[in-house]
């Protein structure tokens, strides 16, 4: 018998409670039910992206979203600019490049995060900038934004928007949309919404809802304007995901339950974990500053691979972890603590990481890693 733990930074995890939800027999979307249904989960995205905003649903990943905002505030030649800390930041670059954007990019070295005051200089260099695009949590990285501080700098600013991919960070630590002026907020379902993959959502600003309206780039199934006035009527504009947004109606209710302050807690707590037992065992963070609440990179010993890694964990203890990405493809793995994952998932992995690392060769005591993560969780 093997039992399979899912530690990657999505899809993540899927409480027993929604995947029983998800399961029962299939209900129509235009009906009374659906919408009595659809009006809670409005309500209960607003308590979680922290917004008195509507947050629009669409059934894609969280890309989608991303390439929805995009069409539905700019304009052909429109400038923005662009931080470019890993895989996601490029896309962002990307999804600009495609709808005939000019992208200014603020390269970050990966492992760092975007400095704010650097964001601040190019924005008073260059005025005609109409969005600034970042990462909460950049993935690939597991190094997170200052969001409080890019809000300061970017809320003065009428003609620029301040766009957020919060694709693996929300609901890993505190992002109060509407406190810190973030003007767009995207995410999606297989992160820490503890859902499978197939919903993306975006929540606009009033500043944001204004660039709407002069936007001229093309749109249709991503078209944010019409999408908001049926929300507001307790519908969406084609069919939605309805099994996903049955699941989400229930994993939004196990979060209010917890509440969102116990909840960055737990995460904040067991990336601590993560990150002390990685220090024990004698491993390197790939992030150097801010990193993740959500997702830990780690550093592989000098001459092992992680490929090799994650192939024994996966083969031998139907563990699965996450690769680098890009250029980090052998040199790190990600371990992700985001969603429904409690103390004992992050304990036994890290046992488990010890013996796999004994015996590739790397000088570890066992028991090290999990006695470190033990005593913090004691605390
Ligand atoms: C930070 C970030 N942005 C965007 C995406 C893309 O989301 P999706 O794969 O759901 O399209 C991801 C996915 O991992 C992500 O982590």
């Amino acid at each position: 018998m093997e039992k399979h733990y899912l530690f990657t930074p999505g899809p993540t995890p899927i409480p027993p409670s929604v995947l029983a939800e998800m399961a029962k027999p299939i209900i129509h979307h235009r009906t009374r039910d659906y919408s009595a249904l659809f009006s809670q989960v409005r309500l209960d995205l607003k308590y979680l992206f922290q917004t008195d905003q509507e947050v629009l649903i669409f059934a894609a990943s969280g890309t989608g979203a991303m390439e929805g905002t995009i069409s539905n505030l700019f304009s052909p030649g429109d400038k923005v600019l662009v931080t470019r800390g890993g895989k996601f930041g490029e896309r962002w670059e990307e999804l600009a490049n495609a709808y005939g954007l000019q992208a200014r990019i603020l390269d970050v070295k990966w492992g760092y995060a975007p400095k704010p005051q650097d964001v601040s200089a190019i924005l008073k260099e260059d005025p005609e900038i109409r969005g600034v695009l970042v990462q909460a949590t950049e993935t690939s990285t597991g190094v997170s934004s200052d969001l409080k501080a890019l809000g300061e700098i970017v809320r003065p600013l009428a003609g620029t928007a301040l766009i957020v991919d919060a694709v693996s960070a929300l609901g890993t630590f505190d992002i109060p949309m509407d406190r810190y002026g973030l003007d767009v907020v995207v995410s999606a379902s297989q992160k820490a919404l503890m859902l499978p993959p197939g919903l993306a959502f975006t929540a606009l600003s009033p500043k944001a809802w204004k660039f709407t309206e002069s936007s001229t780039l093309p749109k249709y199934y991503f078209d944010f304007r019409k999408e908001l006035k049926n929300a507001q009527k307790n519908t969406s504009s084609y069919t939605p995901a309805v099994s996903l947004v049955v699941g989400l109606a229930a994993s939004l209710r196990q979060i209010r339950q917890e509440g969102l302050e116990a909840m960055f807690a737990r995460h904040a707590r067991l990336a601590e974990a993560t990150r002390r037992a990685m220090a024990a065992i004698g491993l390197e963070p790939f992030a150097k500053e801010l990193p993740s609440a959500g997702v830990t990179s780690v550093c592989m010993p000098a001459g092992l691979d992680s490929e090799e890694l994650i192939k024994i964990l996966s083969d031998r203890f139907g563990i699965t972890v996450a690769e680098g990405q890009g250029s980090l493809k052998g040199k790190i793995f990600r371990v992700a603590h985001m969603g429904f994952v409690d103390s004992y998932d992050i304990l036994a992995l890290i046992s488990v990481l010890e013996m796999v690392l004994v015996q590739m060769g790397h000088k570890v005591k066992p028991g090290a890693g999990v006695a470190a993560a033990e005593a913090l969780l004691l605390e």
